[in-house]
């Protein structure tokens, strides 16, 4: 007859059992054997009827908490069971899920193409302060004090003669003052002016200057570096047209347009129908502005010149918004993995 013993021992071997089954269909062999109708501890609670009172109420409570214990373990290890998406999750063979890698801004991407180019023809980097004083991105640079640029319509003033700089100019003076020829540079970097932001034009844009100065330099060799850039650029069959200009810190001046790309000249909406693009400043730079860094204007000469990044880089990659640049929307971005 059943006692005490047998219950708990009766646990232990269903526990075990349990513990090795392997699949719903053997979990629920064990629920029958166990717990069924003719099932093992169902046969002990039936033959509590047959013990004297004593032993039936000490034996009865015990099998009757096993067999709420069993009931119990056995519906988890069926809804184990019953789920194997759970145990899918572990899946060593299952492709993994893909993590998407950050790409470079296409602003940069631009800026990187622009100085490797220039980098080719033997040109090095500077870089110089966002916040510049009013002495090098004017006076430096040979702006006379009453110059328009320097009015608070185009520039933000940060505070006393401290200011955003409008252009990335001011790195030819700071350059210029720290070094003597031969001088091969290239500036790239960010730049503020105080615009309305429309499709065309924001507060925040990227400029490329470059400046060389040795003896004998000449406008022939910026027209050569400048010919050999568009090319490179823009591609190959770009034309180039020399328009005289005036910039405070370079004399004679010029400003350079292409061939419009798109329309290969014959006249489209991106060049408003006349076939040119403007994309650049240039000049020799002006005796003043070697004399004020420092550097002797009878014996060196040099050429400079300055672009912005954000408009060539909206006519190569057909872009109609400037502000989408900035607008951090990773969809934009993406795209120019
Ligand atoms: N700093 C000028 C601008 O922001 C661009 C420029 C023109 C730069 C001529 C130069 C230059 O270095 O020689 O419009």
């Amino acid at each position: 007859m059943s006692n005490l013993d047998d219950v708990a021992k009766l646990k232990v071997e269903f526990i075990e059992r349990l513990g090795n089954a392997d699949s719903l269909d053997s979990v629920n062999d064990l629920q029958i054997k166990y717990l069924g109708r003719k099932g093992i501890l169902t046969a002990i609670l039936k033959g509590l009827k047959d013990l004297p009172s004593e032993e039936r109420k000490v034996i009865g409570a015990a099998a009757n908490r096993v067999r709420i214990e069993l009931e119990q373990i056995i519906k988890q290890a069926q809804e184990k069971f019953a789920y194997p998406e759970e145990i899918s999750l572990f899946d060593p063979t299952l492709p993994g899920t893909s993590q998407k890698r950050g790409v470079i801004h296409i602003v940069n991407q631009v800026i990187e193409d622009i100085c490797s180019i220039f980098q080719r023809m033997g040109f090095k980097i500077a870089t110089g302060p966002n916040i510049e004083t009013d002495y090098y991105n004017f006076g430096a640079l040979n702006f006379p004090p009453d110059h328009p640029a320097r009015d608070l319509q185009d520039t933000f003033f940060v505070e006393g003669d401290r200011l955003l700089r409008t252009h990335t100019t001011p790195v030819q003076s700071r350059y210029l003052e720290k070094n003597q020829p031969p001088i091969k540079i290239i500036t790239p970097g960010i730049c503020f002016r105080h615009e309305a932001i429309s499709t065309r034009s924001h507060i925040a844009f990227h400029q490329v200057d470059g400046f060389l100065v040795d003896e004998n330099v000449s406008m022939a060799d910026l027209k050569g570096a400048l010919v050999a850039f568009c090319k490179a650029f823009f591609g190959e069959d770009t034309k180039l047209k020399f328009r005289t200009h005036y910039f405070p810190f370079t004399e004679p001046s010029a400003e350079i347009d292409i061939s419009c790309y798109l329309c290969s000249g014959k006249g489209c909406q991106v060049c408003k129908y006349s076939g040119w693009l403007e994309i650049l400043g240039c000049g020799m730079i002006h005796p003043n502005v070697l004399e004020m860094a420092g550097i002797d204007s009878e014996k060196y000469t040099g050429y400079a010149f300055g672009m912005g990044v954000e408009r060539p880089a909206m006519l190569k990659y057909k872009i109609n918004d400037i502000r989408l640049f900035f607008n951090n929307d990773a969809r934009f971005l993406r795209q120019f993995e």
